[in-house]
């Protein structure tokens, strides 16, 4: 089976078809969001609150997002894996950004990275487009610029902001990016960005006239229901599911029912070797 790439993500912009994107940050979770047919795939550096347990994403190292979309690429056979750049891997400059998404390349095996930032990281993609290297943008509500909006803030919602917004989308494209991810800003702003940009926008909390949609992988399945941001929609309430699983566990080893005779080896029958171990 072919991996999506760049063409096929800009001939469904041409055509008006929907692209979907997903995070995922493991092998396991790689492999379901693959068979579920989603388009995209990214190695989020949400990973840092997610898989990490942190308050922002700033503390993801390269080495950390290297590590994840490696075990990633090994779950994919169809989807276009996308690797984000961290905190501090491509602000530098752009050479720092190109050693960066190299490695993220070579090593993790993605197909394409994305960064932050509008006019601020045209250098950075260009010098990764200039190499071969396909960049997805980031724009509106950057989260590794966590401490410069003064936390977690839309982003667009008077006429200068919402005009800086777009200003950004538009350094993204002429900087060369193939796709923009639009993250945390008024519909409208996003529906007029996505008018004017030949190149895809994947929104997030962004509205329902972009191109296509991104969610966290444990967003939608619902795997930390201790809140719900307004632009997220559970389509599964995991964390229930598995708290109960892993409590019918532990009361069936208390109880000593688990290992049932099914699930034990007999020295007959014992097989010499499992398939597979997990
Ligand atoms: O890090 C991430 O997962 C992201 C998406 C939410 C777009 O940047």
């Amino acid at each position: 089976m072919s991996k999506i790439n760049v063409l096929d993500l800009r001939k469904k912009k041409a055509d008006n078809e929907r692209i979907v994107m997903v995070t995922a940050y493991d092998y396991t979770m790689a492999r379901l969001v693959d068979k579920a047919g989603v388009d995209m795939v990214l190695v989020g550096d949400s990973l840092g609150m997610v898989v990490q347990g942190h308050d922002d994403t700033l503390p993801v190292t390269l080495d950390n997002m290297v590590y994840h979309t490696r075990c990633v690429a090994r779950g994919l056979e169809r989807a276009h894996l996308v690797a984000d750049m961290p905190f501090m891997s491509f602000q530098i400059n752009a050479e720092d950004a190109l050693m960066s998404a190299g490695r993220l390349i070579k090593e993790g095996r993605a197909q394409s990275v994305k960064l932050e930032g509008g006019e601020r990281s045209a250098g950075a993609i260009s010098a990764c487009v200039q190499a071969g290297i396909p960049v997805v943008g980031h724009v509106g509500l950057t989260p590794q610029s966590v401490n410069a909006m003064g936390g977690f803030r839309i982003q667009g919602r008077s006429d200068e902001q919402a005009n800086a917004v777009v200003q950004d989308a538009i350094a993204v494209q002429e900087a060369g990016a193939f796709c923009l991810v639009l993250e945390g800003m008024p519909s409208d702003v996003a529906a007029e960005i996505t008018q004017r940009l030949h190149i895809p926008t994947i929104g997030i909390g962004a509205g329902i006239h972009c191109d296509g949609q991104v969610l966290v992988c444990n967003d939608i399945l619902g795997m930390d229901l201790s809140f719900a941001p307004r632009f997220v929609k559970r389509y599964a309430r995991f964390e229930e599911t598995a708290v109960e699983a892993f409590g019918t566990f532990a009361a069936e080893v208390r109880k000593n029912e688990f290992p049932g005779p099914e699930h034990s080896f007999r020295r007959k029958s014992a097989p010499r070797k499992v398939a597979k171990l997990y």
